[in-house]
């Protein structure tokens, strides 16, 4: 027989309140805490962020890890940032997409290095494919807007970081709490519920644009935060869903978020085209 639906509904609630408190107190007593952004990333943040910032300068630190060289390459060269042919250097590359564009594929290949997740590991990697699809999605949304396209990739990269600290949470707790990573944890459920509230304290923990923080908490109710790069980020988030399951465009239309970003009917068929492309080298990108 199965349960009935207000028990589930009761049990569900349950284990994201038991969640909720034992994130809560491992958080306080730092028997968890929130890893710094790798120093790559960091440095490059800085540098971006100075009146004049110095390429040569980013150039050289991304040099020195030639794993991240040739992936920020790859990345570089990709649909995302504009690009028809490979890009071979790494200085072609700042010339192309800017110290900004460096610093943001940075960040998305090293997030995946930020939280460890063990058991949840697999799950991890999803989270990561997606959260770079939809920051290369909300940077050409926001270009395409006239907005902050730099913002929106920072912003849409890190608008689920919450769901991934949330795994690497309940890897740490299932350590010494098997039940944790027991079959009726009702996973989804709790990573839907409690991420646009975990998010944005990760980030308060990295030193990154105020909008950054916001976008985590409001990416689902992007009306609530009245910020034209949230809304953005929204239609982003809802062509990235579209892309994966092929609906039709007229549905696209009818999403509040893309009604609300201006985005038109000829924009989203161009968008999607590309998000496509950008979904197909992402998987192998973080193989
Ligand atoms: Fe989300």
């Amino acid at each position: 027989m199965t349960k009935g639906k207000g028990i589930a509904l009761a049990e569900t609630r349950g284990w994201q309140f038991a969640f909720q408190l034992e994130a809560d107190e491992a958080l306080a007593s730092g028997k968890f805490s929130i890893p710094p952004l790798p120093q790559v990333a960091v440095e490059l943040n800085d540098l971006a962020n100075r009146r004049d910032p110095d390429l040569k300068a980013a150039t050289q630190l991304v040099h020195r890890d030639p794993q991240l060289a040739s992936r920020v390459l790859a990345l570089a060269s990709s649909a995302a940032f504009g690009s028809r042919v490979p890009i071979s250097s790494l200085q072609v590359a700042v010339v192309r997409i800017g110290i900004n564009g460096l610093r943001d594929i940075a960040f998305a290949v090293m997030m995946g290095d930020v939280f460890r997740c063990g058991a949840l590991d697999f799950l991890m990697r999803e989270e990561n494919v997606r959260a770079y699809l939809l920051a290369a999605t909300t940077h050409l949304v926001t270009r395409k807007l006239g907005l902050d396209s730099d913002q929106g990739f920072l912003a849409g990269l890190l608008a689920d970081v919450g769901r991934i600290a949330i795994l690497a949470l309940l890897a740490h707790l299932g350590r010494s709490e098997p039940r944790w990573l027991a079959e009726e944890v009702p996973l989804m459920e709790i990573l839907d519920a409690t991420h646009t509230d975990v998010g944005p304290k990760v980030i308060a923990h990295w030193d990154l644009a105020p909008i950054v923080a916001k976008a985590a908490r409001f990416h689902h109710t992007p009306m609530a935060a009245g910020e034209p790069l949230i809304i953005a980020l929204a239609a982003a988030d809802a062509l990235v869903e579209a892309s994966a399951t092929e609906v039709e465009i007229e549905a696209v239309c009818q999403v509040d978020a893309i009604q609300q970003s201006g985005l038109r009917e000829a924009d989203l068929r161009q968008l999607l085209e590309t998000v496509a492309m950008v979904r197909e080298r992402s998987a192998a990108l973080f193989g």
